[in-house]
């Protein structure tokens, strides 16, 4: 596990995860368009920042 800082909040994730999906574990609301759970990480859109 690690710890992290989202939004002031310490959440902890499983060491591999990506931000959006510790964000998501943890009830925070990161908006996305081209996140896909079908896909592969692409980050073509931008619209996550993360
Ligand atoms: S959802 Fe598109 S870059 Fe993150």
């Amino acid at each position: 596990m690690i710890t992290l800082k989202i939004n002031g909040k310490k959440i902890k994730a499983k060491e591999g995860s990506t931000i959006l999906e510790a964000a998501r574990a943890h009830g925070i609301e990161i908006p996305t368009l081209c996140s896909n759970e079908a896909l592969k990480p692409y980050g073509a859109c931008r619209l996550c920042i993360v």
